[in-house]
């Protein structure tokens, strides 16, 4: 396969000489910005699309072709359920070539960039596909969902040139970058401890239950699936490793606990008495993706919430020591009446905390109340943006599809090792409550905790 003008081999080809043999020579910090200079970027960054479910068809489909068409074209898309695969070519506009087969579209459209929206537990395998082939991966989260599958992603990330990039777009929102730049400005000192309790909603939960989140081996739990997001802001605002995990959870309302079960919702005969009943059909979107498309591939997405394989736990809490001494008290409660989460920072000069969700709060602003040591608490206010996931995701798709090479202070660019510690942290967790035992992360693969965050999979 020839390579994209985009790709970091071929940037170091262009540029060695500029260079020079050091940069060459040594390892080679991964960064799209010196990837995708200004000079090579005439021409629009051509981007393939595997994973066509409500994700990949709206923020990295539509919304793509709709907003970054200056900037980007769609080359092909690709998904193993042809009738999904089909409403999304129709919903997402691109008029580009269809695949059910990932390694043939990459064969025949030879993109920059290959967005993976897939499952969970096929993330891994498209990752290594898309950097066989010579090209940028953007990967939703969670990078993967266990440790073996964290190991071979850091082999062949390793093995080759191109980047993997995780689309953690919870470290976006402004509110939240002000956090990190509180901290990163020394505002309360080194970080002693963490408590961070986030809560999700009814609606949302009975959504993972309904569909694979609920099953540990597609999804790798919810302290896996979800709780990447909350490990990979705390390492985030730390830049430091976890380095042991010790957890419990508990699974007490969904599968076999429920009163009663049926095959799935729509047709369900205890739809009267049942709190977590939603009919697929009356969402014509919904019911065109995927109720229409089940007898391709038997993926269901409106399953019984009490159906007996659910091991996916609804109430998880975990002590977390970073390796450069901070603790992290976490817990996640599910299936409350709000979602949100408290966080509060103690550090050595002073204290900083704040809620979002579930509290009497300004619409259009989040409050943090700093408290430097000696002095009277204060507030920090930020405007929210606009968009999904808090205003999150408009922001992550400019830099990764407008600006590449805009410079990133706060260190919101996220790879393969950010994405592997979030999940290890989960993924320590899970064997923790299972055995009752810490898990130590250096357990898990060839890396190592540290102190202050590498660049390096060291
Ligand atoms: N960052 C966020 O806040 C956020 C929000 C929602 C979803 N996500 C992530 O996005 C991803 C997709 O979520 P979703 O809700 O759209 O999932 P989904 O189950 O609705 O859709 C996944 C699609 O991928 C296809 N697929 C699976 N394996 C494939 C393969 N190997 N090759 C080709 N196609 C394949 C399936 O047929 C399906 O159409 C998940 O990893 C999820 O965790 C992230």
């Amino acid at each position: 396969m020839s390579e994209s003008k985009f790709s970091r081999k071929k940037f170091l080809q262009t540029t060695g000489a500029a260079l020079g043999g050091s940069l060459i020579a040594g390892p080679v910090g991964k960064n799209v910005s010196g990837k995708s200079k200004k000079n090579n970027r005439e021409e629009k960054m051509r981007v393939a699309l595997v994973g066509l479910g409500v994700r990949g068809v709206s923020m990295f489909g539509r919304h793509l072709v709709e907003n970054y068409g200056d900037h980007l074209e769609i080359v092909g898309i690709c998904d193993t359920n042809p009738g999904r695969l089909e409403y999304g070519d129709g919903y997402i506009g691109a008029g580009c070539p269809t695949y059910t087969n990932l390694n043939e579209m990459l064969e025949n459209t030879n993109p920059d960039r290959l967005i993976v929206t897939t499952w969970d537990w096929e993330h891994h395998s498209c990752i290594i596909t898309g950097l066989e082939h010579g090209v940028d991966v953007v990967c939703e989260k969670p990078l993967t969902i266990d440790e073996e599958k964290c190991q071979m992603i850091i082999d062949a990330d390793k093995k080759y040139d191109n980047e993997v990039i995780v689309t953690f777009n919870y470290r976006y929102p402004p509110h939240r970058a002000k956090v990190k730049e509180l901290i990163m400005d020394g505002a309360i000192g080194d970080i002693r401890t963490v408590d961070f309790h986030w809560n999700i909603s009814h609606a949302h939960q009975m959504r993972y239950m309904q569909r694979w989140h609920g099953e540990s081996q597609r999804g790798g739990t919810l302290w896996v699936h979800k709780n990447t997001h909350h490990f990979d802001m705390i390492n985030w605002f730390l830049d430091s490793d976890p380095m042991e995990v010790y957890a419990q959870d508990a699974l007490e309302i969904f599968g076999s606990n429920g009163p009663f079960r049926s095959v799935n919702c729509r047709n369900c005969p205890h739809a009267d008495n049942c709190d977590y009943h939603w009919n697929i059909n009356e969402n014509d979107h919904l019911r065109q993706m995927y109720a229409e498309n089940e007898h391709y591939d038997g993926y269901i997405r409106d399953n019984c919430v009490f159906r007996h394989n659910i091991d996916s736990h609804d109430k998880h809490s975990a002590l977390v020591k970073y390796a450069n001494g901070a603790l992290l008290n976490y817990s996640l409660t599910s299936d409350t009446d709000h979602s949100g989460y408290w966080i509060a920072f103690n550090g050595t000069k002073g204290r900083l905390e704040g809620r979002e969700g579930g509290w009497p709060s300004s619409s259009d602003h989040q409050e943090w109340i700093l408290t430097p040591l000696g002095e009277e608490p204060r507030k920090v206010k930020v405007n929210f943006s606009d968009g999904g996931h808090w205003g999150g995701d408009p922001l992550l798709l400019h830099k990764l599809f407008a600006d590449p090479d805009q410079p990133d202070p706060l260190h919101q660019h996220a790879g393969t090792r950010d994405g592997v510690m979030s999940v290890l942290a989960g993924v320590a967790a899970r064997k923790s409550a299972r055995s009752g035992l810490p898990v130590k992360i250096a357990d898990l693969t060839s890396l190592k905790p540290h102190a202050k965050r590498p660049d390096r999979l060291v």
